[in-house]
């Protein structure tokens, strides 16, 4: 096979570079693995060798191979041992200061002709190159963990850094069996950008009161087909990592509200509830195993009152269907009669304003989300406002869960869970599309192969139409007043034209 690069040097041999140096003598490279740790060199060396072993006896290596590979990986004692490397990719400690020494060290060391890739998650590439002789060399390679199983790789252009040096960077992950995607040097490049909005979101959501962190997770994983609830997710990577993260993107784009973290992450950090590894976190864990009191039953309701359903419901024919299909008498008049239960279903706005606007007893005023597809969805979610009558409340309940399909009340919120959470997510996409951080397609796969989301988050908008995400957005402002909710123009201009939200100007 022919590589990019014959003979690699991967320094720090921590989680990231016995990935990052597993994958790269895969590819056919010969690796030379440094660290400036006594021994860490040629234990991480010897983890590898365990990878691979493991690999043979699960019958995916055969042994020629396992030997092979074995031979093309050295540990080396010092950086003057990499001189005759083509390729040298850092993954030491996340240290602007330590990076640069070592870049700055390496120069002096190999060829002029030699690249130099940084796999920093959180530092500017343009500041780690900063200073160097030849800053054109130097890209981020940002690899995800667990390397060999993290099939994607941002290669990151720092502001001098030369075309052909990203080009043959992402052509080499490629050898490596990884997917490369383009990004520009802007913080949390893409996918730690583009996985601001989950959770932030959510925990928007949990802070006004609006429901509990478990039935928030239950909606987005029924609803929306996420694999993992937002705080399923942030218990698994631990607020350790998590909050700081938050913190750090939210200031380095310089107090974006998009980006703004909660101070219930801060507070919960500050405890050491930290998530699974702590046995405590959103959860509590036993034996590793997420503990989890069960959803409370439907309430008995003898007689429903009769239905009367807003003239300006979203999905309104499906919901007239379902109502009838669900048994209760659907009433037809312009107005309630005094005895029925309203149902409002609205994009964005909380019940509580579609209410005051179409002028209706907020006492008997229900609302439920018909963003997504009833069909579609393995779960409902209606919305009381804070006049809704509790036998108002029980009977919508009872109504929506007649058939079996789960359904969760929550107090009143613009857009429910999923149209706030979603419309969050595609309008971080959309911006980041606008500022070209990077191209919707990479943006697409780097999210779907870092993230695990259902689909990219521009998929994701268009699955629900960028009109109706606009529609969200723009009265998620309205109810809020935060320019959090503000559209992105990328979003703004695709929705009002009707376009693909993937959709580029030629
Ligand atoms: N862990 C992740 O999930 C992840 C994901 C993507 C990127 N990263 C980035 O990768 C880099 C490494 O992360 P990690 O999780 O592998 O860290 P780690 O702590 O597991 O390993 C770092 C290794 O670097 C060595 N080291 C420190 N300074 C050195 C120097 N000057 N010269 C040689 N070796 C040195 C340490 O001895 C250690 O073995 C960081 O920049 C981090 O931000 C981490």
């Amino acid at each position: 096979m022919t590589v990019n690069y014959y003979k690699l040097g991967v320094v720090g041999a921590g989680a990231m570079g016995r990935g990052i140096a597993q994958i790269a003598a895969q590819a056919g490279s010969e690796v030379l693995l440094l660290d400036s740790f006594d021994g860490a060199a040629e234990r991480g060396r010897e983890a590898i060798l365990a990878q691979w072993q493991k690999l043979h006896e699960k019958g995916k290596l055969d042994a020629d191979r396992r030997d092979a590979l074995g031979a093309r990986l050295h540990a080396v004692g010092s950086v003057q041992d990499l001189a005759g490397c083509d390729l040298v990719i850092e993954a030491v400690v996340e240290d602007l200061g330590v990076k640069r020494a070592l870049f700055r060290e390496l120069e002096g060391v190999v060829a002029p002709t030699a690249t130099l890739a940084t796999n920093t998650s959180s530092l500017s590439v343009t500041a780690i190159a900063a200073g160097l002789a030849r800053p054109e060399r130097l890209a981020g390679f940002h690899f995800f963990n667990p390397v060999p199983l993290m099939k994607v790789v941002e290669v990151i252009a720092g502001f001098k850094t030369a075309a052909e040096v990203c080009k043959q960077l992402a052509g080499y992950a490629v050898q490596m069996g990884h997917s490369a995607v383009q990004a520009q040097d802007t913080p949390g490049f893409i996918v730690n950008h583009a996985g601001r909005g989950y959770g932030t979101e959510a925990l928007r959501i949990v802070g006004e009161g609006v429901t509990d962190f478990a039935t928030i997770d239950r909606i987005l994983k029924d609803q929306a087909g996420f694999r993992l609830g937002p705080f399923e997710l942030m218990d698994l990577t631990a607020l350790d990592v998590s909050h700081p993260v938050m913190e750090s993107i939210y200031h380095q784009y310089f107090e974006e509200p998009r980006y703004r973290p909660s101070v219930i992450t801060a507070q919960r950090l500050a405890a050491g509830a930290l998530g699974r590894k702590t046995g405590e976190g959103f959860y509590r864990y036993a034996d590793g195993v997420m503990q989890q009191a069960p959803e409370a039953p439907a309430p008995a309701v003898d007689t429903l009152p009769p239905v009367w359903v807003s003239p300006r419901a979203a999905r309104r024919p499906e919901l007239l269907r379902l109502v009838h299909t669900l048994g209760a008498q659907l009433e037809s008049g312009a107005t309630p009669s005094s005895a029925a239960l309203i149902v409002v279903a609205p994009l964005g706005f909380d019940v509580t304003t579609v209410a005051a606007v179409e002028r209706l007893d907020a006492t008997r005023t229900i609302g439920i989300d018909m963003m997504v597809d009833d069909a579609a969805t393995k779960r409902r979610v209606i919305a009381t406002n804070p006049a809704t009558r509790r036998d108002m409340r029980d009977a919508a309940h009872a109504l929506f869960a007649r058939d079996g399909k789960a359904v969760s009340v929550i107090r009143d919120s613009g857009g429910f869970v999923t149209q706030r959470v979603v419309g969050t997510i595609v309008n971080i996409a959309a911006d980041m599309c606008q500022q070209r951080v990077c191209s919707p397609a990479d943006l697409e796969t780097a999210v779907k192969l870092g993230l695990g989301y259902p689909q990219g988050p521009l998929a994701m908008g268009d699955l629900y139409g960028p009109t109706n995400m606009l529609e969200v957005l723009f009265n998620l402002q309205t109810v809020y007043g935060d320019p959090r909710y503000r559209p992105s123009p990328w979003l703004r201009r695709r929705g009002a034209l009707g376009l693909s939200l993937m959709h580029e100007e030629e």
